[in-house]
């Protein structure tokens, strides 16, 4: 990363956590060249970046200023320290009519689970595909369905150890997405009945897989910003025989909080201490805005607790189907249990990932889309503070593509989400995230399409509901 994007970075954090207020004038030019020690074209090149991430704007012969909107502009949400014992899970109902509700692809697709594949660079990619199907020798159609293309697996570990986890490839099982990386890794630390921590809210396909495993719930609950709350989970892993614990540390979706490197260590000495596996979902994890990329939980598992699970699904390549887990002390049996059900995922798919990230500028897409999810966040929270009633609460994750808004209470996120369909306009409501039907008032929007008159028409159109509650 140039100096002067760290700059920028550094500022935009400061807007963010609103050190720097809107309307606000941020440093002059040669007063921060003075602060930060560059020199003022630095501080010119990371101004104008900040510019262009629509965070502040230049007025003649003033400087420049904090633009309204970049700061926070409604409060963010509490979600109270409430949590149950172990509960049945039963969701999928409910999950399916949501995720039918995409299919129009004249939705605005605020529900969707995915950015823009306007974003991905669909066309480098099929480039790289049929370059690397021409050139996969005959053997390795067989070989590399046992053991995962080893360019690929390759390519990934030099990816965790430039994130700081040192990692030998064997330790890799390239999945059918990450999705089934979670799958198997729930299945090999459990059974039937068995107890399972998971976070409220969660990503509702968590809840679907214990539904389908016959495995009982235990709800931690998430602070919108700094992640679960370790308080109950240590009171939880004394009380209770819990089997595993399925966490997301960074952007957790759908609240986009995320535990900093402190609460980290905490967790990780959770584990150690009930010798209780970690399944760490990490599908977010290239999508940070900040300087560097957060650090697993996995940067700290000395034991092998901590089966770390990623993806291309978000960040390069939506379709494809390939993910992957860092199994640990487990990685073997994930293998065998992968042998014995999918096998493989597609073989020359994975030759064709493997080239892209040799030779297809994965670092120079990854900084164009977290640029575009950045600027696309400011916009619907700008948006959100134009339409929505003022007593609307919304995160605001330094991270992934989502916003999680708490509506007035009397507000049944169901009901909206029916209203909304009907006017073509698609959103996550609140209690698909809860094994407990919660969050009956709130909903999770997607900000990972560029932002255009009809989104800012169906957020007006959002916001009018609403206020008919
Ligand atoms: C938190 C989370 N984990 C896992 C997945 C599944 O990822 P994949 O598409 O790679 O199976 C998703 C996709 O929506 C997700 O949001």
């Amino acid at each position: 990363m140039k100096r002067y994007e760290r700059l920028a970075d550094e500022i935009a954090g400061l807007i963010r956590s609103g050190v720097l207020a809107p309307g606000e004038r941020v440093p002059s030019v040669r007063n921060a060249s003075r602060i930060y020690g560059v020199s003022p074209s630095t501080v010119f090149q990371a101004y104008y970046l900040l510019e262009d991430r629509g965070l502040i704007l230049a007025r003649a012969r003033s400087g420049y200023f904090v633009r309204e909107h970049a700061q926070r502009p409604l409060p963010e949400p509490e979600i109270g320290p409430r949590s149950t014992g172990a509960t049945e899970v039963d969701v999928s109902d409910l999950v399916f009519s949501v995720l039918d509700s995409l299919k129009d692809p004249n939705t605005v697709p605020f529900g969707s689970a995915f950015p823009s594949p306007d974003l991905f660079p669909l066309a480098r990619l099929a480039r790289s595909m049929a370059q690397s199907i021409r050139a996969l020798p005959p053997h390795a159609v067989i070989t590399d369905m046992t053991t995962g293309n080893p360019d690929l697996r390759r390519q990934l570990a030099l990816r965790y150890m430039v994130s700081g986890v040192m990692l030998p490839p064997e330790e890799l099982v390239i999945t059918t997405g990450a999705m089934e990386a979670l799958n198997l890794c729930l299945q090999v630390v459990t059974e039937p009945g068995d107890l399972v921590a998971i976070e409220a809210p969660a990503f509702y396909a968590t809840l679907q897989v214990l539904e389908r495993l016959k495995l009982k719930a235990v709800e931690i609950p998430v602070h919108p910003r700094d992640g679960i709350d370790l308080g109950i989970l240590a009171d939880r892993l004394a009380q209770l025989p819990i089997k595993a614990c399925w966490f997301m540390s960074s952007f957790q979706n759908p609240l986009g909080a995320s535990l900093d490197a402190e609460k980290k260590r905490r967790l990780y000495a959770l584990l150690q201490r009930h010798q209780v596996p970690m399944i760490e979902d990490d599908v977010y994890a290239e999508l940070y805005f900040g300087i560097q990329p957060p650090r697993p939980v996995k940067s700290l598992d000395d034991e092998g607790l901590v089966m770390h699970c990623g993806s291309f699904s978000k960040c390069l390549a939506p379709g494809y189907r390939v993910g992957w887990v860092a199994g640990g002390r487990y990685a073997e049996q994930i293998s065998r249990l992968k042998l014995m059900t999918t096998i493989s995922p597609s073989v020359p798919i994975q030759a064709a990932l493997a080239d892209y990230l040799q030779h297809g500028g994965y670092d120079r897409h990854l900084r164009k889309l977290r640029h575009a999810l950045e600027t696309q966040q400011a916009s619907m929270l700008a948006s959100a503070a134009r339409h929505f009633p003022p007593n609307t609460r919304v995160t605001r994750p330094g991270g992934g593509y989502f916003l999680w808004f708490e509506f007035p209470q009397q507000v049944d996120s169901l009901q909206l989400f029916q209203q909304a369909l009907a006017q073509g306009i698609s959103l996550a409501p609140g209690p698909i995230f809860s094994a407990t039907r919660r969050f009956g008032n709130c909903a999770r929007l997607n900000y990972g399409h560029p932002w255009d008159v009809r989104s800012e028409q169906a957020m007006a159109v959002l916001g009018r509901i609403i206020a008919s509650f």
